[in-house]
């Protein structure tokens, strides 16, 4: 039985060419507990499988080449071994009946030399670097001054994110999400705080918003738009972002992306800025997602009064793999130990305890 205050949340919902169980979508969040050539894992299989009954599960952020990478420990979808590693989760998590999107993911300068190939500088739209700290294998580190872009380059990062969505088909995802969200490389694109290029790739709205709609149409042809999502977090300044005018920014962004008959767009709702959330939603016009503190009672306020169609999960997923039966019955969740949430193993990760189906309780 259903308790009466999770009804919308807990009600079907028609996602491109599924007809999704719920409405709880299982945020992107990454773990840090890739294997040999980051390469996800048995361990990353049975931590997606036991949240399979999400509405829509999408992967932790995976990084479509070497320059991608901004993390120790993060699984990639470049090499063969990695496609190998992410098959065994996609087949756990449809096997258990679930759907799954791969993120596809370039940090831009929020990497480091001694992570990147032949300890090359990070690339960026711009060589304008963010303030404070990246954690490397050494310790941390301050981060560095990224090297531009050159406009002869884009097309093979391009390049770069369409092989990365041709390669998470080969590993059985059901789709990809865009990772253009937290200050990473399409976001740095995005605004004019990371991005001061004088080519068509900065400079107006127009220009800065060019690098996402080439990679959402080189994008589209592999797993069809109904299969393709993208998030954003417009209001959300972390490392460093900043853009003079954020609601314009996003606001053409969505406009943009309305065209094509996109899965969903994604966006999280935190941030120091203002911002008129709904605008967004409304200039996109297809499926929306909310993200960011929210709890069973917020997301079923936010899809009864029409702000969003379907709420992403973060920390309570990553707690609770029995997240839908603990709100559709009401119980108490686990609390998330943040202390695990990027190493640990087993621990933190596939251990933490249910109370409903599978490995509960009772
Ligand atoms: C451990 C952890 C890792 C995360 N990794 C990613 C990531 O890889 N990609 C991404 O877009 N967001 C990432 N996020 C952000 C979450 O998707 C989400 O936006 C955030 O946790 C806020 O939602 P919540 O309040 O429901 O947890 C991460 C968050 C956490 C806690």
């Amino acid at each position: 039985m259903t308790i009466p205050s999770r009804k919308q949340l807990l009600s079907s919902f028609q996602l491109g060419p599924w007809k999704l169980p719920n409405r709880m979508i299982m945020a992107p969040m990454t773990r840090s507990r890739a294997g040999v050539g980051d390469a996800a894992n048995e361990l990353t299989a049975r931590y997606y499988q036991q949240r399979a009954d999400a509405g829509l599960i999408i992967s932790e952020g995976s990084q479509i080449s070497a320059q991608g990478k901004g993390y120790p420990g993060t699984p990639g979808i470049f090499t063969r071994e990695q496609i190998a590693g992410w098959k065994t989760t996609t087949d756990a998590v449809h096997a258990a009946g679930g759907r799954i999107f791969l993120q596809l993911w370039h940090v831009g300068r929020l990497s480091h030399p001694s992570m990147q190939p032949n300890g090359q500088l990070p690339v960026a739209p711009s060589a304008i670097k963010a303030d404070g700290q990246i954690y490397t294998v050494e310790g941390p580190q301050p981060y560095v001054v990224p090297r531009a872009l050159e406009l002869g380059e884009i097309p093979g990062v391009i390049e770069d994110f369409r092989q990365g969505a041709e390669n998470a088909k080969a590993a059985g995802f059901d789709g990809v999400e865009l990772h253009g969200a937290n200050g990473y490389l399409i976001d740095q694109f995005l605004r004019d705080g990371s991005n001061t290029r004088t080519d068509a790739y900065g400079g107006s709205v127009e220009n800065r918003v060019r690098f996402l709609k080439e990679i959402v149409e080189a994008v589209i042809p592999v797993f069809g738009a109904d299969r393709v999502g993208v998030r954003l977090a417009p209001a959300l300044n972390i490392f460093s972002m900043s853009d003079s005018t954020p609601q314009t920014t996003f606001g053409h962004a969505a406009d943009v992306l309305s065209q094509y008959g996109l899965a969903y767009l994604h966006v999280v709702e935190l941030g120091e800025v203002p911002f008129d959330f709904e605008e967004l939603k409304r200039r996109f016009g297809g499926s929306y997602i909310a993200n960011g503190g929210f709890d069973a009672e917020r997301a079923e306020i936010a899809i009864e009064t029409g702000r969003a169609d379907l709420v992403a999960f973060g920390t309570r997923f990553l707690a609770n793999p029995d997240l839908v039966e603990r709100f559709r019955q009401g119980d108490p969740l686990n609390t998330p130990d943040p202390s695990t949430f990027y190493q640990g193993g087993e621990r933190g990760y596939t251990d933490y305890p249910a109370l409903h189906g599978p490995g509960s309780a009772r």
